[in-house]
């Protein structure tokens, strides 16, 4: 009890001072469990590091992110040459035999809240097999799994949650038995939390004795893949590159051998892929660089003159859009931990339910909180040496992010039927379609069946497949 007093008088001077001291407002009405889940939360957070963030995002003016001069980066782009599809197969060799060698991990980031989507679970739990209705984590575990098959490898797959979908995310792959993939394998740790705050800068309450609290980002990567071990028990494997993709891109290769081979090739600490943008306004990133070091700058921070300015042939002058696949050393990730590299954090508006005065929940309908995210991409410039790679947005980037419109998972269930009638041409296997190309009959390829085109033609061939009739589900 004693020691209850301690540290709740402790944590009143700090609130205090930090003008935070309605968070014990319902400390009279509270239980010592409750009362101990409230100091262990506060105790738990930075108060340096948010007061910080409220000063610089909320209090004072947002001062610009340094980027004023961005150049558009460099990048291999998709082989158009004899000599440049002789460097992809080159690396594509390259990156099969660091597979093979155990020396690459798969790296999954399924901590965010999915808000957008509006499903009732974490997102990997997501149906999205327009035929078999297998879940998104089915679909990269199996990925993973026909990657080891293919290259007789061991491929340790990392899986980042937070505090709210840790343990459901967990309990879904015990059920399903992981999926075939050997459980000692399949390694989960959490990612960090920040505090929520309302348009003053006041920390908001998710219940009278805890606090609102969200993931710190996908960027919160750099620092939990440190505190949890992560980094360590991949040390301890012989793991020397982590392959970073997330849990809503339906296309995403987890392992893809030629850009693991362009990374080693390079001697890259940090590389990404990117996609020629569909047009200026495109909500992805922009590759940039800036004073020569590589960044990424948000289409939201990018002004419109930049984003709009085009090359004479009509391309645009910024094209390289990022699609959130990286992959970068471990050994990069250990020093910016040493270094005690802070990646910045990001501002975001949003909605997040809050306890009211009177200690009633409110599920607001319009944002009311600021999120503060980091995202893994600012690690970019401080890498000594990067490498970005372009890949055919079919092949490699369709993300459902939202449950209807753009980015949704009706347009990554088309997505996904359309590679499958690419490479049923590419097998020649006749496939029914109407006048605009779109199949007339749903088509679905488990990955265990092919992981790519190459592997397709070939289970066609051996299997003397000609045509399809009627809806096919390839498993
Ligand atoms: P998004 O930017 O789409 O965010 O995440 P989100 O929170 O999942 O979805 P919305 O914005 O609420 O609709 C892109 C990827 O980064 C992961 C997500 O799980 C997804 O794979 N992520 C995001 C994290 O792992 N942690 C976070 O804190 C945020």
């Amino acid at each position: 009890m004693a020691s209850i007093l301690e540290s709740e008088s402790r944590l009143r001077r700090i609130v205090d001072s930090q003008g935070q001291q309605h968070v014990f407002r319902f400390w009279d009405q509270l239980g010592t469990p409750q009362r101990e889940q409230l100091l262990s939360e506060l105790d738990s957070l930075d108060f340096e590091e948010v007061s910080r963030l409220i000063q610089q995002h909320i209090k004072g003016n947002e001062s610009g992110h340094g980027v004023s001069h961005p150049e558009p980066s460099p990048y291999i782009r998709l082989p158009q040459t004899e000599e440049e599809r002789h460097r992809h197969q080159e690396a594509w060799e390259q990156g099969v035999e660091a597979v093979r060698q155990g020396r690459v991990a798969a790296f999954l980031v399924a901590g965010g809240q999915g808000t957008r989507l509006g499903y009732d679970g974490p997102k990997g739990c997501f149906p999205i097999g327009p035929l078999s209705n297998k879940t998104l984590f089915q679909l990269f575990a199996e990925k993973i799994l026909a990657t080891c098959r293919r290259y007789g490898a061991v491929v340790p797959w990392y899986i980042m949650t937070s505090r709210d979908n840790d343990e459901i995310s967990r309990r879904f792959f015990e059920e399903h038995d992981y999926f075939g993939l050997p459980r000692e394998n399949v390694l989960f740790f959490r990612q960090g939390m920040m505090p929520a705050v309302d348009q003053d800068g006041l920390l908001l309450m998710d219940s009278p004795h805890s606090l609102a609290l969200t993931p710190d980002g996908h960027g919160g990567a750099i620092r939990a893949l440190k505190r949890s071990g992560a980094l360590d028990d991949m040390a301890r494997r012989g793991v020397a590159y982590i392959s970073h993709f997330q849990v809503d891109n339906v296309l995403v290769q987890p392992i893809d051998p030629v850009f693991i081979g362009f990374h080693v090739q390079t001697g890259s600490q940090m590389s990404s892929r990117m996609v020629k943008k569909r047009s200026p306004d495109e909500r992805v990133g922009n590759f940039c660089l800036v004073d020569g070091r590589l960044h990424v700058i948000e289409y939201s921070d990018m002004r419109p003159e930049l984003a709009e300015r085009r090359r004479p042939d009509g391309s645009l002058y910024f094209e390289a859009g990022n699609v959130a696949i990286h992959i970068y050393d471990v050994d990069f990730v250990s020093q910016l931990n040493q270094r005690g590299y802070e990646l910045p954090f990001h501002r975001a508006w949003k909605k997040v339910p809050f306890v009211n005065d009177l200690s009633h929940r409110i599920r607001p309908r319009q944002p009311n909180a600021n999120k503060f995210e980091m995202f893994v991409f600012d690690a970019l410039p401080a890498a000594r040496r990067t490498m970005i790679l372009e890949g055919a947005r079919e092949s490699i980037f369709s993300p459902v992010k939202n449950a209807r419109g753009e980015d949704s998972v009706e347009t990554a269930q088309h997505d996904m039927t359309a590679e499958v009638v690419r490479w049923l041409r590419a097998a020649a296997v006749k496939t029914p379609v109407d006048s605009n190309g779109e199949p007339t009959v749903k088509l679905e390829v488990s990955p265990l069946f092919a992981l790519d085109e190459t592997g397709f033609v070939e289970q066609a061939r051996q299997r003397s497949l000609t045509a399809v009739t009627a809806d096919t589900y390839f498993e």
